[in-house]
Formats: structure tokens, sequence, C-alpha cells
């Protein structure tokens, strides 16, 4: 059996509108992409993909699944095939035999062992090689930061490395990213470099970057994508500064390995770097677990605001409100690294001052080569902010952006939102206290409807924890229970979405149903700030029709003894406080049940 994290890693990678894009020729319409259906012969197209909810539907022949059913369906695969092939696309290697999660934590763990083998053999490499010490000297970093550090050295020889591991044939040479096979000869990745061991949150080494000591090409060699090894989410430097990002309260995010190093040194050790590639939505994520608070300091050069621009398009979909992103462009010619080194840490202290906040870095980053003197100018930057703008999360800070936006663009910000098609980003619809008798909508069906949200939006569930178990958890009902099902479901792994998430259900005796409402979802095109709202207001509902109910059967009792009274009390001030909305801001209301 393949394990099912390795399923969700994979879909998590696989992006279904290039998995059906092989096959099918789609255009975008509105959130969702249009073909024609490969299901059936048809002259209008009614083949719906999702990219943001991974799942598609035929609305002439009812096809629908995730990416591993369409190509089950398409060509023909069984499941495990289907998953091979898939896994094969994004250069994934689907575990072997009988595996299950603790084997494959086993490997993982062997190939860290193997990593951490080779990082103490080049650090004791470091010692005996004057050259590579006399290289570090040279670029100013003392014995306390090179061990900080761990850096090491590989000296330049064919298979050093076959001196510290039991075999240089084992294949898991080759899976770790430290030994080349190549027609037949089997050799050391690094050779003659100066090594900086790469180390997860944990502290496992999982790769490495290798700078050359003279001008050899290529400058920089890095670890390949391994088992282990994703670039795209781990950053240089996290595991050594993750307390001081914690104490300091901010991370600082800069480009390279020696900028890192060079700022712990000079007493900046909340200091990382994306490894040689953008800075991804994951990794701004993943630092703001630890932090409120990121600063990008890059290269005043092109690259270098190439790489602010990529790194304020990869926070924009994660921010929220009480987020502080700041961008520093270095004076040109300088990284961090030289200017700490020729200038002083106050001179890195004194450019973090002037760092632009979020707002103001995308508005410059807009305006960039155009005339906003000129109706065309200020059209091509409305132009380019409406993706940047679209993805993010609906709040006062998009509401902020907007303003400025607007402003430069000499437009009102309500036409700015409208041109972006943006929802107005609402409130709670309030209760209506002077309309008591209005007839409700039946419970089942505002469960239906969470249970379809939920579904839809998966990343949602963990907002309404509370209204869930409270709502839910009771329940005998299918509904009941199915609710309860997907909450479990969508809050064992992260980064789900509705198509994975159907994946992970598809063994529940209630798979079915849950295909039905996805695929109605899909009609519904609702955004994740828009369902987030609407599962706020279903879940006010419910609870006011229950504090209803256990009111009224509270009051029906005689006698009522002080328990019942108090209770009784608490009842009607939760209820009062639901009604008037006041508490009902966002999710709260609903959650704090
Ligand atoms: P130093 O010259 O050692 O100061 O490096 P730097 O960090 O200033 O170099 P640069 O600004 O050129 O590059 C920034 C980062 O990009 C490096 O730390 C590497 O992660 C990556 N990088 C630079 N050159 C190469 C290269 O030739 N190959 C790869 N794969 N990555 C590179
Ligand atoms: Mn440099």
């Amino acid at each position: 059996m393949i394990p099912q994290g390795f399923i969700q890693d994979l879909l998590a990678r696989v992006d279904l509108v290039d998995v059906v894009g092989r096959y099918v020729q789609l255009k975008k319409a509105g959130q969702n992409y249009l073909g024609l259906c490969p299901f059936h012969g048809e002259k209008s197209p009614s083949f719906t993909v999702s990219p943001s909810k991974q799942f598609f539907h035929c609305f002439g022949c009812g096809a629908h699944g995730t990416a591993v059913g369409f190509l089950m369906e398409h060509r023909g695969l069984g499941f495990v095939e289907a998953v091979r092939e898939l896994a094969q696309q994004v250069g994934m290697q689907v575990p072997e035999g009988p595996a299950d999660q603790a084997q494959a934590t086993g490997r993982l763990k062997g190939l860290a062992e193997l990593l951490q083998r080779a990082s103490d053999h080049y650090r004791h490499c470091l010692k005996g090689s004057d050259a590579a010490i006399q290289y570090l000297k040279g670029r100013g970093l003392q014995g306390a930061t090179a061990a900080r550090f761990a850096l090491g050295f590989s000296a330049d020889e064919w298979t050093g490395l076959a001196a510290v591991v039991d075999s240089y044939d084992d294949p898991q040479l080759v899976e770790a990213g430290l030994v080349i096979a190549n027609e037949g000869k089997r050799y050391d990745r690094f050779r003659g470099r100066v090594m900086f061991p790469i180390r997860n949150r944990r502290g496992w080494v999982i790769g490495f970057g290798a700078r050359a000591l003279d001008g050899a090409e290529p400058k920089y060699l890095n670890s390949p994508e391994t088992p282990l090894f994703h670039k795209g989410r781990e950053l240089y430097g996290l595991f050594e500064a993750q307390e001081a990002i914690r104490r300091r309260r901010r991370a600082i995010v800069c480009e390279g390995y020696l900028d890192v190093i060079q700022l712990a040194q000079a007493g900046f050790e909340e200091s990382v770097a994306a490894l040689g590639t953008a800075v991804t939505s994951h990794h701004v994520a993943e630092l703001l677990r630890l932090t409120e608070h990121v600063i990008f300091a890059f290269d005043g050069d092109a690259a270098g605001r190439k790489a602010a621009r990529r790194a304020l398009e990869a926070a924009l979909p994660v921010l929220g409100d009480t987020r502080r992103i700041e961008f520093v462009l270095l004076p040109e010619g300088e990284d961090p690294d030289s200017l700490v080194r020729l200038h002083g840490a106050d001179a890195f202290a004194a450019e973090l001052g002037q760092a632009l906040p979020l707002s103001r870095w995308f508005i410059r980053s807009l305006s960039e080569g155009k005339d906003l003197g000129t109706a065309e100018g200020r059209a091509a930057m409305l132009a380019e902010a409406k993706p940047l703008v679209s993805a993010m999360p609906a709040g006062a800070l998009r509401m902020q952006l907007l303003n400025e936006l607007a402003g430069v663009a000499r437009s009102a910000p309500a036409e700015v939102e409208n041109l972006f098609g943006l929802r107005p980003w609402r409130r709670l619809p309030e209760a209506r206290p002077s309309q008591p008798r209005r007839q409700p909508a039946d419970t089942a069906d505002l469960k239906q409807h969470i249970l379809q949200r939920l579904l839809a939006f998966p990343e949602l569930v963990d907002e309404f924890d509370g209204a869930i178990a409270a709502e839910f958890a009771e329940g005998e009902s299918a509904l009941d229970r199915q609710v309860i099902e997907v909450w479990r479901a969508a809050s064992s792994a992260e980064g789900l979405t509705c198509g994975s998430l159907q994946e992970l259900l598809a063994e529940s005796d209630f798979a079915a149903q849950y295909r039905e409402a996805a695929t109605r979802e899909l009609l519904a095109e609702t955004d994740a700030d828009a369902a987030r709202l609407e599962l706020a207001g279903a879940f006010a509902k419910l609870e006011l029709r229950r504090l209803n109910g256990e009111l009224e059967a509270l009051a029906g009792r005689q006698p009522l003894d002080a328990a019942a009274l108090a209770r009784f009390r608490e009842l009607s001030e939760r209820r009062a406080r639901l009604m008037a909305g006041a508490s009902a801001h966002g999710r709260g209301g609903a959650a704090a049940a």
C-alpha cells in the first residue's frame, strides 16, 4: 500500500491544470479552466478544472475527480499506476513495497545519517586545509562563526567520502546527493569546495551548499532535490537562527550563504537565506510561524530588485493584518556580507532602519519603468497590480494597499476594487432581532452548507475548530458524522486542497457524498474569504438555534433551581451578544462557543 502521507505530498506538488493540460486544451474562464471533455464527445466545452480546489468536473457527463482520478480514467490506469505516473512527472519516488510511514521515516533518517557523516568529514578536512582556512579568514570569518555553522571543506579528491562510509556503492549515497553515479562510475559531487551544511528545523543535515575557492564554475554548487531536501521549503540558517528569531521577534532574509554567516557574526543572528532560488510563499509562511516581522534585505542591483519583487509576490498570499513585512534594498553593488565587512554592523542596522514597509515597496516596485503621469502608465500599473492584490487575503492590509494604489492611479478605491473584481470586505451579516420570526433556513441545510464549504476549503477548518466541536461533536445524524470526519481529515495534514482532501476521504463510507458536495462547490466559485464569512454566518445561526432550544427547555423546567437559573442567564447573554452581532466580527462570534 502507498502511504497516505505520500499521496498527500504528491498531490501538494502536482498541479491538476498541468496534468489535464497534457491531454486537454484548457482555457482560463473566471477562477477555473474550461475545455472539451475527454470523456464524452462534445462541441462546446463543459469540462471544468479548478486550480485552487485541484478538482475537475464535467457538467456534460458528470465525470469528476482529482489528478489521480483523471489519469485513471483517461489513461485506463490502476490507482497505483496513476500515482506512479504522477510521481514521475514531479520527480518524486514512490515508496517501495509494503512501505508504511515508519519505514519512510526510517529511510529519511538513514539519508540524514549519511549526510551527517559527510558533514563531520568535511569539517575534519577543513582543519587540514590551509587554503580553505585562509579563504574563510580572508572573508573575515572567525573560528567560532565557522563552528556555529559547521563549515567544512571537501578535499579535491574523486572519492573522498569512501574513507568515511561503510560502502561507497551504497545507493543511498546517490539518493542523498553526495555521490554522482554516471556511466558506471561513481564519484563525490563536492570536491575542492567550502561546505555549508544545510540543516532542517530539527537540526538534521539535509543538504549542502558548496562554494568554489578559486574562480571555478559554478561558484556555488548545491545539493540536488532529494527526499530530504526541497529548496522551495528550506531556508539556509533557519536551524541556527530560529532561537534568535523568536527572541528578537524578527527575521532577516538575505540572498546568500555568506550573507547569513557574516550577519550572524556581526550580531544579526536572526538571518536566513533562500537557497539560491526565489523566495516562496512556503518560506514566508514558515518564518511567519516564528515571528510577525520579516525583513528582506537584498542587493540593490537589478537581480536584487527582481528577487525582492519575487519575495513580495510570495509574501502577499500569506499576509495577515498583524504582519509586518519590510524591504531593504542595499546600495548598488553591496550585499549584507560586503556592507558589514566594509562599513560595520552599524551601517547594516542603519539600512534596516530605512526599511520600506511592504505597502511602499509594493507601489514603488509596480511604478518602476512606468510613466505615471500618463493614463497609459497608470493603467499598466493597475494591470500589473491586479493579480498581486487578488492573491491577498481580504482584510485591513488589502484595503490599505487598495487605497494607496488608488491614490497613485488617481482613481477611487472602490473603482480599483471593482476593476480587480474583488468582493468588498464584508462584515458578518447581522442577525436581525427585529424579524425573529422570519422563516429560518432548515438546520440540515445549514449543516450541509457547512460540510460543503469545509470540503472545498480545508485550509479553513482550523479557524472553526471550536465551532465545529460545539455544533457537531455530539450529533448523531449522518451529516454530523460527515462534518466530524471531514474535520478530522482536514486537520490531519497541512496544505490540503479540496482535491487532496477527496483522496484522503476516498475510503470513507461517505466518499460518494463528499464527491457530490465537492462538485457542487466547483460551480459556486466562492473564494476563501467569502467562504470564511459564510461559514462564520452559518455557525452563528446554528449556535443561535441551539441556544434557543436550550433556553426553551430550561424555561419549561419547574422548579427552576439556582444552577438552571445561572445557566439560563449565561445562555441569554450569549444569545444577546450573538443577536447584536457585537462579537460577530468575522469568525470570533461563532468559534468562541
Ligand atoms: P559570494 O561571492 O561568496 O559572496 O557569494 P554571494 O552570496 O554574494 O553570491 P551571489 O550574490 O552571486 O549569489 C547569492 C546566492 O545565489 C548564493 O549564496 C548561492 O546560494 C546562489 N548562487 C550564486 N551563484 C550560484 C551558482 O553559480 N550556482 C548556484 N546553484 N547557485 C548560486
Ligand atoms: Mn557576496
